[in-house]
């Protein structure tokens, strides 16, 4: 399957406008995708057509709406592999996601002197739920020690893994350096030893194909919003057997079977931890994007990320106040996130005046205080690509960073 860049932008009518006098260059899609017009449609039809509460109505539309909104969840579980439906739950996002596994799964399961691997890249997202847990219960937070390749040494992780390590929650692209981790090694492991596995794949849905069995962890999570879909409609995959075994997360509204006074009798996964009225719409218009998503060609997408991305990399490269926090496309697989530091400059700066000439990047620590230690920098200004991106906008790009230059 071919690639046309053109006609892809053109499914985006926020390409369209104008920022302070300029044609819009959107360089920030690791902090959220630019959504076609077909998955605003998707809301707009809802909303104006189908509204009704779902899961519970005697009428024509709230079964009209169940059943969107169930295709949407089986559709989501045959695309990431998952062996049955009710692995897949509708959160808010990623976030919701690891608080979900965290209070659900951790507060019942991990105690004093037990273990929780991350890795020194994480967003705070995969760090403060955990950090929340620690605190409570006594349990210990360890980093694996991945190079800046994302490449562990594997004599290291055997070391590690003769402590009394309880779960392991993984990014599998840095946010910040836009690096794959060897999410797999670790998988494997854990898998061997019986410790429950999390991968937050919130930067990799537009970037390879995930398949759950393959990877073959426990939990599995990503956000719409980043993937061309609506704000507020987060994605968990969880391994059956385990998600029957946790209790709640919220309690309320339909994640009941019976409720008396002395007794309540839980649903089943998926049910138990949607409490409340869904986000109906968004889920709808989330499978949209997925539509989106599995009708195009995702390896001629990562060649054209590339193409761009090594572009801004070779330009960057030749400019003596900037230092580049990424391994350079050559030396890891990446995904198109570059990240840099400007001597001399604040990060916020480079970006306002980027901002003046119509491009929006993302300036500061990225949700990643403790990588920003590690990496000795305070903040960092990121470039990040998706499938719309053409050369013009490189180009542009490289014109307004001589600007930057001129003026710090
Ligand atoms: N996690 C998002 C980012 O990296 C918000 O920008």
């Amino acid at each position: 399957m071919s690639f046309d860049v053109t006609s892809f932008r053109a499914l985006f009518p926020q390409l369209q406008r104008e920022i302070e006098g300029h044609p819009l260059v959107y360089l920030d899609s690791a902090a959220t995708s630019l959504k076609p017009k077909a998955v605003a449609d998707a809301l707009y039809h809802y909303y104006t057509h189908d509204v009704a509460n779902i899961h519970r109505g005697a009428h024509y539309l709230s079964r009209q709406g169940t059943e969107k909104y169930e295709d949407v969840r089986t559709k989501i579980s045959k695309w990431i592999g998952a062996s049955r439906k009710e692995e897949v739950i509708f959160t808010r996002g990623v976030t919701e996601s690891i608080n979900l596994i965290a209070h659900a799964y951790g507060f019942e399961h991990i105690g004093v002197g037990d273990v929780i691997l991350l890795s020194p890249f994480e967003h705070h997202s995969n760090i403060l739920p955990w950090k929340i847990l620690a605190e409570n219960t006594g349990c210990r937070l360890v980093t694996l020690p991945f190079d800046q390749e994302g490449q562990l040494d594997q004599q290291a992780l055997q070391k590690i893994f003769t402590q009394k390590i309880r779960l392991v929650s993984l990014m599998l692209y840095s946010n910040v350096t836009g690096v794959r981790l060897d999410v797999e090694s670790v998988l494997k492991m854990a898998r061997e030893k019986e410790v429950v596995s999390i991968v937050d794949a919130a930067q990799a849905m537009l970037h390879e194909s995930i398949d759950v069995q393959k990877l073959d962890c426990d939990f599995l999570t990503f956000s719409a919003h980043k993937m061309f879909g609506p704000f507020g409609v987060g994605i968990l995959y969880g391994r059956y057997e385990l998600l029957e075994q946790m209790l709640p997360y919220q309690s309320g509204g339909s994640m009941i079977s019976s409720v008396t006074w002395d007794k309540t009798v839980y649903q089943d996964p998926p049910f138990k931890f949607e409490a409340g009225t869904p986000n109906i719409a968004d889920v709808i218009a989330t499978g949209v994007a997925v539509d989106l998503i599995q009708s195009s060609p995702l390896t001629e997408w990562v060649k054209h990320g590339r193409a761009l991305g090594e572009k801004i990399e070779a330009y960057l490269q030749t400019q003596k106040k900037i230092k580049i926090l990424s391994p350079l496309y050559t030396q890891a697989k990446k995904t198109d996130i570059i990240s840099f530091a400007y001597e001399g400059a604040h990060s916020s700066d480079v970006g306002e005046i980027l901002d003046q000439m119509g491009i929006a990047v993302r300036a500061g620590h990225m949700c990643a205080q403790p990588l920003m230690a590690e990496l000795g920098v305070a903040g960092t200004v990121r470039v990040s690509l998706a499938p719309y991106n053409n050369n013009e906008d490189i180009e542009r790009f490289t014109t307004a960073m001589k600007k930057v230059g001129e003026l710090l």
